[in-house]
């Protein structure tokens, strides 16, 4: 067992973990932060996603003992003040989700990219260094990573444009 502090969603947590727990499973089952799902457990469907210091990762690949000192937000803790999170009011609004169940890793990944491209992220489309436009083509692009059984992807795709613009 290995203790570490954790900060999560803005409170500090002491948790005692095994060094082979991975962050999914040490917010899932020690913090009972189930927002974060599990889907494939190896990094390919994207419903895990959590922030680390801003940056998108997929919680079931991650160890918690490596993310000790980063601040680690999930979708509890978009919400300010009693508000929802712009990107989740947008979802609500373009019915971005049928099951749900991908949708805390959509909206954290969504609110990642959408800070990479603010802070002026080259295309990952065109392969041009120049700050990326928007596009459709360069969202569903960034947000790749994060699969929808569902199919939602248009009602995603709408959300995320409107907050984009
Ligand atoms: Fe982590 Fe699928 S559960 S990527």
């Amino acid at each position: 067992m290995t203790e570490i502090r954790m900060r999560v969603n803005g409170v500090v947590h002491s948790l005692d973990v095994e060094p082979w727990v991975s962050l999914l499973d040490a917010l899932r089952e020690r913090l009972g932060l189930t927002g974060p799902k599990k889907g494939c457990d190896q990094g390919a469907c994207g419903a895990c996603t959590v922030l680390a210091d801003g940056v998108r990762i997929n919680a079931c690949l991650a160890l918690a003992v490596q993310y000790a000192d980063k601040e680690i937000t999930t979708i509890e803790g978009l919400a300010q003040g009693g508000e929802l999170h712009p990107v989740q009011q947008a979802f609500i609004r373009h019915d971005g989700f049928q099951c749900g169940y991908c949708t805390s890793g959509q909206i954290c990944s969504a609110v990642a990219m959408l800070a990479e491209h603010a802070a002026g992220m080259p295309s990952v489309v065109s392969g041009s260094a120049a700050r990326a436009e928007l596009t459709d083509a360069e969202i569903r692009e960034r947000m790749s990573g994060n699969l929808c059984r569902c199919g939602a992807y248009n009602g995603i795709l709408d959300a995320i444009r409107e907050v984009a613009t």
